[in-house]
């Protein structure tokens, strides 16, 4: 099966030699990426698009979500909006909602945000456990979440639930939940900030993760300046997520090790902390991700074209680098060389946009400009 897309105003592929083109066509064959080139030399195809002129941008890689839990929080929110702060603690809320609903609701849930995601182009997904906090519900949650992506977080270590010593709940965490959960996981993360695990507690959990097979990521840095960025770096960890408190050492070590920061820009919209400085970021060389670390509490949003247009807006990135870090910097916080880019050679996830340019993205906030949405080469919206 092919399909051929022509006439493509502007195709943002992420090539080194030729990052953008103008006036392009692309060939789709079994899911991959065949052929780029000039719109005119488009070879003929099973299926043929138009693009209109319009733009055709990777599939955005949504490397941070909570999406498997029930309930909302919309008056914790509206609080906020009133002056509250924000708790690590409310986390709860949603973990009696979820234990309270059962593995087909979970699924129905999760199901629905994820086609909201798919609508607004996201093409590649991580999804964590986290509302459970108890071995059958994180298992639970683990099982759903694998029947959605490939790239399945294990996050017991979200809170300490209530009635648990933080002692005691680690050993659960890195004991028999470990053991029921890595086989449904493929990363391990922990929610490293005061009101959650100190950098000993997250250690052990990261540690035990990866004696299990699995590969670190971390909540770090959210709510204040803290460890969890400095562990991130210490594990070889593919993602600290948050940094959004950062000293001068933080933002070294993130360069030295390659660590990807995980950029949340959704989570400063909902709970009125102060945006992180991406342009910091870029210009000490680190790597950044933008996600938009869906979850009931901090960030319930699953657009990845506003999470850009925020960055953007707030946190000093240009379009182009926005696009980017919601793509391949998505995949290289998932370490996938396969999505985030449209080389030839890559899945052939993408994006055609009612703009002419991926800056539109940012421009016309709120406008729903994604138009058709590829996954695998596959007409899915
Ligand atoms: O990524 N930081 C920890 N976890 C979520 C918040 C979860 C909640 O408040 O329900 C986050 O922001
Ligand atoms: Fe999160």
């Amino acid at each position: 099966m092919s399909v051929a897309i022509a006439n493509i105003g502007e195709l943002v592929t992420w090539e080194p030699d030729q990052p953008i083109r103008h006036g392009a066509g692309l060939v789709v064959e079994d899911g991959r990426v065949a052929w780029l080139g000039p719109s005119s030399a488009t070879p003929a195809a099973d299926e043929r698009i138009d693009a209109g002129g319009g733009a055709v941008v990777p599939g955005f890689v949504d490397s941070h979500t909570h999406l498997v839990f029930a309930g909302d929080r919309a008056a914790e929110f509206a609080a906020r909006m009133a002056g509250q702060r924000y708790e690590a603690g409310g986390i709860r809320t949603t973990v009696v909602a979820t234990r309270e609903a059962g593995e087909a609701e979970l699924r129905k849930l999760a199901r629905h945000r994820l086609a909201e995601l798919h609508a607004q182009g996201t093409t590649t997904v991580e999804i964590k456990s986290g509302y459970g906090l108890d071995v059958a519900t994180e298992e639970t949650l683990l099982r759903v979440a694998s029947g959605l992506t490939a790239e399945t977080t294990y996050l017991g270590a979200h809170v300490v639930p209530d009635g648990w010593t933080a002692d005691a709940y680690v050993d659960l965490v890195t004991g028999e939940m470990l053991t029921r959960c890595a086989p449904l996981a493929r990363w391990v993360d922990v929610f490293c900030e005061t009101g959650a695990f100190d950098a000993d507690q997250a250690r052990t959990v990261l540690e035990a993760g990866m004696a299990a097979g699995l590969q670190p990521r971390v909540h770090a840095n959210q709510l204040g300046h803290g460890p969890g960025v400095q562990l991130a770096c210490e594990l070889g960890a593919a993602a600290a997520d948050h940094c959004t408190y950062l000293t001068d050492a933080d933002v070294s070590a993130l360069a030295d090790s390659g660590v990807v920061a995980g950029l949340l820009p959704g989570v400063e919209f909902s709970t009125k902390h102060p945006y992180p400085d991406a342009r910091r970021l870029r210009d000490a060389g680190v790597r950044i991700a933008l996600a938009t670390d869906c979850n009931p509490g901090t960030s319930y949003t699953s657009s990845m074209p506003f999470c850009i247009a925020l960055a953007v807006r707030e946190m000093g990135l240009t379009p182009e680098e926005a696009l980017r870090a919601a793509t391949r910097g998505g995949a290289e916080s998932l370490r996938r060389d396969d999505v985030g880019q449209l080389g030839v050679g890559a899945r052939a996830d993408l994006v055609l946009l009612d703009a002419p340019s991926h800056v539109h993205l940012a421009y016309r906030p709120g406008v729903p400009l994604v138009k058709r949405v590829l996954s695998s080469g596959v007409l899915s919206t």
